[in-house]
């Protein structure tokens, strides 16, 4: 497959999780990719398994350090195609009136200032026809207790790219994805496990129509589709990757 020959595609977040999957589905297409993280180290191993592939260690929530990751994809690939503001953290599971001030406002520098920071410093080099994607989620869009600063963050995500969308049209298509629950590091994040236990995996699973959890690999193919010529009339659209999640 190549769709993506000739195309630079950055992916922030993408030492691990859905990014890391994001990254190796672009590569397997043909693209180059600049694989972005706070964790260099782990950049660099996924970077350096791909067959054209930069490491650039990022903090998203950092102005200076999202306009110097641009410049670092242009130096490299002298353009950016697709641009996947896909790194975002959760907090641990607690009512909104317990939280902490800073934690709440981590959600907000993290999850959002990020996609903001994103677009800021990446679309004026985006030639047309290329596209952001963000990763949401679905609980932006159908909020369940325990992670209120989370879910008000990727709901803000919505609603940034349902906006900038309007703004940027026709040139630049601008879309985000809305996973459900996944297990990646996001739940040592929420929960101090590395896994959810036995209990809380048939809860959360019990509230997923298709009976699984969503994969990495059905994100990354999200983001594909998205960033795809089959795609080119799509802009604005939060596409639910929740196996019918938020149905009910
Ligand atoms: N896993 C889920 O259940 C789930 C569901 C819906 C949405 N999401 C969203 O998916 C995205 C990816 O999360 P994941 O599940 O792959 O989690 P993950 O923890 O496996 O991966 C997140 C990656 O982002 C990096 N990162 C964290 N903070 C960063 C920062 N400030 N700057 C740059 N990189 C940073 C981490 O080092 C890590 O490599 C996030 O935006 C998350 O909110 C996750």
């Amino acid at each position: 497959m190549t769709r993506f020959s000739d195309k630079c595609v950055v992916v922030t977040g993408a030492a691990g999780g859905f990014g890391e999957a994001i990254a190796r589905r672009f590569a397997a297409e043909g693209a180059a990719v600049v694989v972005a993280d706070l964790d260099l180290a782990g950049a660099q191993t996924v970077a350096g398994s791909l067959p054209e592939a930069i490491a650039v260690q990022i903090d998203v929530a950092d102005a200076g350090q999202n306009a110097a990751l641009v410049q670092a994809a242009l130096d490299s690939y002298k353009k950016i195609d697709v641009y996947c503001a896909n790194a975002g953290v959760p907090h641990r599971a607690a009512p909104l009136i317990n939280m902490e001030v800073e934690d709440f406002d981590r959600m907000f520098e993290i999850n959002v200032r990020s996609v903001f920071l994103a677009a800021k410093y990446a679309i004026p080099h985006m030639p047309s026809g290329s596209s952001l994607i963000s990763t949401a989620s679905i609980a932006g869009k159908r909020p369940r207790p325990g992670l209120t600063p989370y879910n008000a963050s990727k709901g803000a995500v919505i609603t940034l790219t349902r906006g900038l969308a309007t703004e940027v049209a026709p040139d630049v298509r601008v879309n985000c994805v809305c996973p459900v629950s996944s297990p990646t590091g996001f739940d040592l994040n929420a929960t101090g496990q590395a896994q959810l236990s036995n209990e809380m995996n048939a809860a959360v699973v019990a509230g997923i129509p298709m009976g699984r959890r969503a994969s990495a690999e059905d994100v990354a193919n999200a983001y594909a589709f998205l960033a795809s010529e089959e795609a080119g009339f799509l802009t604005g659209v939060c596409l639910d990757i929740d196996g019918g999640r938020s149905i009910q």
